[in-house]
């Protein structure tokens, strides 16, 4: 899977239904629905719940009868970067697109940001999903707007009292942050594969997510634009861009250059979860012979 119509960092939903506002917990201190991408992240506390970001208890996913999930734990600490890898097909996407609420699991408990979003239905998601930011394999970006409506997008559908001005200055500090200047009007289509991914991960970061979501963020690229991103997202995180990230990847020297946490998912549950010098000496066999086959 690399985008579909349904992911939120997709193309826009059907229908003039009203959209809802951010929750109150996600407002920036000038109540203006949005915090600054450019301003350092409060202190957590102020009304946020305690607790890990992310936490699957027993999760089970199947599809046809095919499990792909069987089981699966995962906990993500409130501002660690967690990299969960594994083979194509071993269910990275599928374990994200449960984590963003996407999709449901068949059994099983998923908490974010302290909500448990088991049993909530997609209207219910929506308010969480604006504190968190998703970059999707292949960017999903808007092929028919611009570089600066597609990262002006988040704001305009969630912070829509946010005056002009003010969106152009936050759409060019997230754009610079990323490292683009000067393409506000240009298409995706004119952008080479790796300055789409950094106006993708400019849109997650538009509403000050206390959660991003990445699927990938490196497949596709060149070794040098791969490189590229590695050190954009490694910023990133020095600059408490968000609390905490969740990446998906097949990419281990990705993993471990931004990798607070490596956690390695084989046959639908995690074989194995620490830091990725911990996780590079896993005694588990299976572990071991996954790593073998990611290095060079
Ligand atoms: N919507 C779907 N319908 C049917 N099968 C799916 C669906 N989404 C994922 N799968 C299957 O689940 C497995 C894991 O997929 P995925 O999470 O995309 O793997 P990857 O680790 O490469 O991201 C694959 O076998 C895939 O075909
Ligand atoms: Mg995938």
């Amino acid at each position: 899977m690399t985008t579909s119509a349904s992911d939120p960092s997709g193309r826009p939903p059907a229908g003039g239904s009203p959209r809802p506002r951010p929750e109150a917990g996600a407002a920036a201190p000038g109540g203006d629905g949005a915090r600054a991408p450019d301003q350092p992240r409060a202190a957590a506390g102020a009304g946020r719940p305690a607790g890990p970001a992310v936490s699957l208890e027993g999760v089970w996913k199947a599809f046809d009868d095919a499990p792909v999930l069987r089981g699966l734990d995962l906990t993500v600490p409130r501002g660690s970067t967690v990299t969960v890898m594994g083979g194509s097909g071993s269910g990275k996407t599928v374990l994200l697109r449960l984590t963003a609420g996407l999709i449901k699991p068949d059994r099983g408990r998923i908490r974010v940001l302290g909500v448990d979003t088991t049993p909530l239905r997609e209207e219910a998601l929506l308010p969480l999903r604006c504190r968190m930011g998703f970059v999707f394999q292949g960017a999903a970006l808007f092929d028919s707007l611009t570089v600066y409506e597609n990262v002006a997008y988040p704001l305009r559908e969630h912070a829509a009292e946010l005056p002009e001005p003010e969106v152009g200055g936050r759409v060019h500090r997230l754009l610079e942050r990323v490292g683009l200047r000067d393409v506000d009007a240009k298409l995706p289509a004119e952008l080479s594969g790796g300055m789409r991914k950094r106006v993708g991960i400019a849109r997650a970061l538009a509403l000050g997510p206390e959660l991003v979501l990445y699927d990938e963020p490196t497949a596709g690229l060149d070794p040098t634009n791969a490189r590229l991103i590695t050190e954009l997202i490694g910023t990133l995180k020095a600059e408490g861009a968000s609390e905490t990230a969740m990446i998906v990847t097949h990419d281990l020297e990705f993993a471990r250059a931004v990798s607070d946490l490596i956690a390695v998912l084989i046959a639908g549950r995690i074989a194995d979860i620490g830091s990725p010098d911990a996780v590079l000496r896993s005694a588990r066999d299976e572990v071991q012979a996954f790593l073998a086959g990611r290095a060079g």
